[in-house]
């Protein structure tokens, strides 16, 4: 071959390379541009899913809201009346023998199934967020021990508890709220434990964020249970035991505190629901330093 036609071939040849580096980056391009619509798909997807959940939530809470306010006006009269007459046929002496089993237990038992009743009221018009509360300055921990001496009845006969609480300095959200929270963990953590098992809260604070873990040795759950637990009303507990209510307000709570539970859990070997609790809420850094702080 002589010198012109060779330097012709390998000049054909540095183009043809220049345009296959030029092919290979555009391809390369391309497949970034294609991951990033799919990433943008998925996120498209995740935000109308959320948005779904979320308008699916605000009518739920609309309803709960409307339930709620319907039963808590007959149920307060019931409630005083019934008090009443305990109290009026107690005064009676002697009682005839009738009356005093009513005394003795039939009215205490209606006045047992009233409370869960009210208590359900409570639970649906917190879900509903109806009742607005202003945040303040409290004790994470003593709302800790408050929570675990309320879920006292339910935890005594099924588990021992052991509290691991860390040295915290003092949150700023509706400490009554955060209470409840940590009772519906709690009583689910019981109520999760066939036999006999632990029940281990523990308290710790990082720089960003208070976290509360409530861990139990219970049943555990499986991954159609993780995937449904926090929608309002998924129970399987039997009728009269579960409303399914306990996680969608706590979860209701967590949130407005601007903070998130996320959970662990071993189907057979237990659960772990983390409070993770931001330092400062969103809603309290808006409001004016020294002020009551109110939640959205
Ligand atoms: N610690 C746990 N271990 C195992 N399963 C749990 C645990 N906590 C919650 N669950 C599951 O999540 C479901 C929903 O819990 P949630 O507290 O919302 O409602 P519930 O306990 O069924 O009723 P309630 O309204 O009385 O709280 C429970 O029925 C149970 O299946
Ligand atoms: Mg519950």
């Amino acid at each position: 071959m002589t010198a012109v036609p060779a330097l012709a071939a390998a000049a054909a040849c540095v183009v043809a390379l220049a345009a296959l580096v030029a092919l290979r980056h555009a391809a390369m391009r391309s497949t970034a541009l294609a991951g990033r619509l799919a990433a943008a798909q998925e996120e498209l997807a995740a935000a109308q899913r959320a948005i779904a959940t979320q308008e699916r939530l605000s009518s739920l809470g609309m309803l709960a809201a409307g339930v709620a306010h319907e039963i808590n006006n007959p149920m307060s009269y019931v409630t005083a009346n019934l008090e009443a007459l305990t109290q009026d046929l107690a005064r009676i002496s002697p009682l005839p023998r009738v009356l005093s089993d009513y005394v003795d237990d039939i009215l205490p038992a209606t006045l047992d199934g009233v409370e869960r009743v009210n208590a359900i009221v409570a639970d649906l018009r917190s879900f509903s967020r109806e009742d607005p509360g202003a945040m303040c300055e409290f004790d994470l921990n003593a709302q800790v021990e408050a929570a675990l001496r309320i879920a006292n009845g339910s935890l005594r006969h099924r588990a021992q508890v052991v509290t691991q609480l860390g040295r915290l300095p003092p949150a700023i959200g509706k400490p009554q709220q955060i209470a409840q929270v940590l009772v519906n963990l709690l009583v689910n953590a019981a109520q999760a434990i066939p036999q006999w098992g632990t029940v281990t809260v523990s308290t710790r604070t990082h720089p960003d964020e208070f976290l509360v873990e409530v861990r139990d040795t219970g049943v555990g759950m499986d991954a159609e249970t993780l995937r449904r637990l926090f929608t309002p009303f998924f129970t399987t507990k039997p009728v009269g035991e579960g409303t399914g209510l306990g996680l969608a307000v706590a979860n209701g709570i967590v949130r407005s505190h601007g903070g998130r539970i996320t959970v662990r859990s071993t189907p057979g070997a237990g659960s772990v629901f983390s409070v993770h609790l931001p330092r400062v809420p969103p809603t309290a850094r808006r409001a004016r330093p020294g002020s009551p702080q109110q939640a959205a």
